[in-house]
């Protein structure tokens, strides 16, 4: 499917290296947009992982971690020069901490806001002043299903994810004068690399598909863990002129896992 409005775009994309950010990267450059990768990963720049795109020429891979302001400053600049005026910002980068609220580390709290609140203020505010003197733009954030439901063991994440589709709203608030579009797309499990780190052996999938009474916690009722396909493309359709006029919503993409609440 091919969506107006792409070709010729710049964008830029955060957590490029793997997983959903990949699929993001590949999705907009098969559309025919330049696509600046950013992600924290030291082998990202120097030794690509896989392949992120068939039309490689048109990924330019940035080594940032988006949690330092001053590296996120310096880069944006850098992406505005070297890459091109920026029209999209996918906000895709994100950690997950595991732990009961009692046990929790000090520090693995502000790592998950550090990553998944903060940077996107960082970066939005940077990308932001380019787009208003431009009266043009389009931002995307992926936040979680986690933001709309508790969730045992994952409280920093959940937290800092509802914080995150907030900041979109706003964000979309402010902007929708300079006409800058921002809305947020809210995964539920995604077969990616941190998915499959919280699962215990190959029954793992079925186990998030099944849902877990002891924890309180729904299953999935269309039955299967999404693709990171499957969220690239709700974010392809955003960041298109086909939802040219949708800003400050937020796609909730987990097969109904959070029974649309
Ligand atoms: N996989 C899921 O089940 C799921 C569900 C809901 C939401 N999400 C969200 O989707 C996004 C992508 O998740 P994923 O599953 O692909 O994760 P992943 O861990 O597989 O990939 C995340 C990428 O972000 C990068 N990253 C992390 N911190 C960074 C930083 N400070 N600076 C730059 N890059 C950084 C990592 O190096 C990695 O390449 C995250 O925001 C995550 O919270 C994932």
């Amino acid at each position: 499917m091919t969506y107006e409005g792409l070709a010729g775009k710049v964008a830029v994309v955060t957590g490029g290296a793997q997983g959903i950010g990949a699929a993001i990267v590949r999705a907009l450059v098969n559309q025919g947009a330049t696509v600046a990768a950013v992600d924290c990963n030291e082998t990202f720049v120097e030794k690509p992982p896989q392949s992120l795109a068939e039309n490689e020429e048109t990924v330019h891979r940035f080594k940032c971690d988006v949690t330092e302001k001053e590296s996120v400053d310096h880069l944006i600049q850098t992406i505005e020069t070297t890459v091109g005026p920026i029209d999209i910002l996918v906000n895709v980068a994100g950690i997950l901490k595991i732990g009961a609220i009692h046990e929790l580390s000090t520090e693995d709290w502000h790592a998950t806001f550090a990553t998944n609140t903060t940077a996107l203020f960082y970066i939005s505010q940077a990308i932001s002043r380019f787009m208003i003197t431009r009266q043009d733009g389009v931002i995307v954030t992926v936040g979680s299903n986690a933001a709309y439901i508790p969730r045992m063991n994952m409280s920093a994440y959940a937290a800092s994810k509802a914080a995150a589709t907030m900041f979109s709203k706003c964000l979309g608030l402010e902007l929708a004068q300079h006409n800058i579009r921002c809305n947020s797309v809210s995964p539920g499990s995604t077969d990616t690399p941190m998915q499959r780190n919280m699962w215990k052996d190959d029954n793992g999938g079925q186990r998030v598909i099944n849902g877990n009474e002891q924890e309180y916690r729904t299953g999935i009722p269309l039955k299967r863990i999404a693709e990171p396909t499957d969220i690239a493309d709700a974010v392809l359709f955003l960041v298109s002129e086909k939802s040219r006029h949708i800003t400050m919503h937020d796609i909730r993409i987990d097969g109904g896992a959070t029974l649309g609440v």
